[in-house]
């Protein structure tokens, strides 16, 4: 594994091993690595020849400056995970690139001025409650693909809707780059791994696997029930789950969202049969002061 800190190097080393006919595989993440990360890591080591993991937080796609300063950066920590990773046998990626730029690096231009719109994509969910949110990550995302010119990039399933605009912004700049979807990976007791879950107060990561356990059920409430009763149940058992459970510390679930939609336009459905691409059921939900997401595929 190679640290690189300046974007002109590593345009270099893509430049070369292109030249190479070496196939190229990015993994952009905020840094603050779990297993989700490694997992997709994992997975571009054994798909590329040489693999670039961007560690690098954005500011600009936070809409909130308090989320963007508690934000958690374990840079070191992050370094030792991909190289023992890396260490491993196996992979037929021979070299991996661990980019960690300073914001003056990304952005030697002060702020970017470009902004991407991604139509009824970016009206639904995350999109109204978080303005600028996805065109920040548009703009970082173009960027860490001009600069490393990858035949593939990884991204987890975790952030659903991300992945829908990563998939539009491509139609859009019309780059030839695969885009690979990765399962979430979850803890044992079923909570999606997330860089926030570190914020979560005991009490409160014990009681955050209800999500998931919630929306297991919600899956399986999908074979007989309605697609509202189903919303309406899941909305219901989170906002009363501490009435009915009497434990957690006081603390409550607080659901910002639920919405059952179509898996490729991620317009809200009426009925199961009403789309082809599938169903998913996408949450955003507050606990403790710390805002978790997820998914589940009907
Ligand atoms: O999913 C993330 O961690 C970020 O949104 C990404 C894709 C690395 C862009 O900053």
């Amino acid at each position: 594994m190679k640290q690189i800190l300046k974007a002109a190097e590593l345009t270099s080393a893509v430049n070369t091993a292109r030249q190479e006919g070496k196939q190229i595989g990015l993994v952009p993440t905020m840094g603050a690595l779990h297993e989700g990360h490694l997992s997709l890591i994992e997975r571009a080591l054994k798909e590329n020849d040489l693999v670039v993991v961007s560690l690098f937080v954005n500011p600009i796609q936070f809409n909130n400056k308090e989320d963007l300063e508690k934000y958690p950066r374990t840079i070191d920590n992050d370094l030792r995970l991909i190289a023992n990773l890396v260490a491993q046998d196996g992979f037929r990626a021979t070299e991996l690139l661990a980019f960690t730029p300073t914001v003056e690096e990304m952005y030697p231009n002060g702020e970017p001025k470009e902004v991407y719109h991604f139509g009824p994509i970016e009206e639904v969910m995350e999109g109204p409650r978080r303005p600028g949110h996805f065109s920040g990550v548009a703009v970082v995302v173009r960027r860490l693909f001009d600069l490393a010119q990858p035949h593939r990039a990884y991204f987890g399933e975790k952030d659903y809707q991300q992945i829908a605009v990563i998939r539009n912004l491509l139609e859009q700049i019309k780059y030839p780059i695969e885009l690979v979807p990765c399962p979430i990976v979850r803890a044992d007791d079923g909570l999606a791994l997330s860089s926030r879950n570190m914020r979560l107060s005991p009490a409160a990561r014990q009681m955050a696997p209800a999500i998931n356990a919630t929306l297991e059920q919600a899956a399986e409430m999908a074979e007989y029930e309605d697609v509202d009763d189903v919303k309406e149940w899941v909305l219901d058992t989170l906002a009363s789950w501490h009435e009915v459970n009497e434990c957690g510390d006081g603390l409550q679930f607080e659901p910002e969202y639920f919405e059952i939609v179509d898996a490729i336009t991620l317009q809200p459905i009426e009925n199961w049969d009403s789309t082809d691409n599938g169903a998913v059921g996408c949450i955003a939900v507050w606990l403790d002061g710390v805002r978790l997401i997820d998914i589940v595929k009907f």
